[in-house]
């Protein structure tokens, strides 16, 4: 059986992003694949976070993963931490780079910019934990939103750069992008990326977002003056995201949603995306709130740090010994 590893920061609340990009298509995987899904904390304490926020933000992502349709008696759930061999081969893997390619890293650049003298190290060193974190597990294939390409990108030469030097250890993974919904963007400007980490809310909608919030966040969307609901990433690339967001949670083909609102322009394609939103969403925040303060969840965590902690330090030590450093 072939494996899947993936990995969400919990350094917010997830978007309708980061859901349509990556988690949505965690669940079928989880039927064919023997899937790995990672809390990655320690990816997110690459800049400073607030220690209550974070515990927090830990839990409910711990609860998102399995609110979506994550069976844990199918898939590994686990938080990174709670493997310590991901920050040994972290430490490895950042001895397998080189500071160039690192400062070539297009998040590194955006992240550090404007910082002056004080970039987080962690912030170089970000890319080759995650090549740790793929790469302990044997993975065939890493589903992504399409901004983690690059780091991908990186993780394979790594793997090919330590196997040349010490023989063939890592299986090289592949990313698998979805087709459509790779990259989400922004409510208020269409040429950008929906982040968590968008100082305007109105850019994003939050997994948890209320009926209202997320119906006055999309009224409030951006779109162009020809009021034609049309599919045109160059010329319309706002409106191609409400359309790209509504095919996603409705199902139905962007030909589909384009004949549906011929002639009828934004207000009543924008009063239906905020219904279809509305409604994908609902589902998966009624088995959030049962989820969030059961004890079940530690006990699937538990199990999951467990199983993941066996695989981890099989592979660990194979690398070890390949390098020198485990005495058996
Ligand atoms: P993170 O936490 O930023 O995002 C989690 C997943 O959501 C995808 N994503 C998006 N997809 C489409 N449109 C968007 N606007 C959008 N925003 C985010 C991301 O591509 C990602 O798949 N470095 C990773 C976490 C990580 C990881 C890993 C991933 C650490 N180790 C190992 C895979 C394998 C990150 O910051 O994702």
């Amino acid at each position: 059986m072939k494996t899947i590893f993936s990995g969400i920061q919990p350094s917010g609340i997830l978007t309708l992003g980061n859901y349509l990009g990556a988690m949505k298509h965690f669940v079928p995987l989880q039927e064919e694949f023997n899937c790995y899904y990672c809390i990655v904390d320690q990816h997110a304490i690459t800049v400073p976070q607030d220690p209550a926020v974070l515990k927090q933000n830990i839990r409910r992502l711990a609860a998102l993963y399995l609110a979506v349709g994550l069976d844990p008696n199918k898939v590994t759930l686990f938080i990174q931490s709670e493997v310590p061999a991901h920050a040994k081969l972290g430490w490895i893997m950042l001895c397998t780079s080189y500071l160039g390619e690192l400062e070539r890293m297009t998040q590194f650049k955006d992240k550090s910019d404007g910082r002056g003298e004080s970039i987080p190290g962690g912030l170089l060193a970000y890319p080759p934990l995650m090549a740790a974190d793929i790469l302990l597990y044997d993975t065939d294939f890493v589903p992504v939103g399409e901004d983690q390409k690059q780091h991908l990108e990186l993780t394979r030469d790594l793997a090919n750069r330590f196997n040349s030097r010490y023989g063939e250890i890592f299986k090289v993974p592949d990313i698998r992008l979805p087709e459509t919904g790779a990259r989400i963007m922004s409510l208020q400007d269409g040429t950008k990326k929906m982040s968590k980490s968008d100082a305007n809310q109105g850019g994003f909608i939050s997994m948890l977002d209320d009926p209202d919030t997320i119906t006055k966040k999309i009224k409030r969307a951006q779109t162009d003056s020809d009021s034609q609901v049309r599919y045109d990433k160059d010329e319309k690339p706002a409106v191609s995201n409400l359309m790209t967001i509504y095919s996603l949670c409705s199902g139905k083909s962007l030909e589909e949603i384009q004949a549906m609102y011929e002639g009828k322009g934004y207000g009543a394609f924008k009063t239906d995306l905020a219904e279809v939103v509305v409604e994908t969403l609902r589902p998966i925040q009624e088995r959030y709130e049962q989820l969030f303060h059961t004890s079940e969840l530690d006990d699937i965590l538990s199990d999951g740090a467990r199983k993941a902690n066996e695989a981890a330090n099989r592979m660990l030590h194979k690398v070890e010994q390949a390098m020198g450093m485990a005495r058996v």
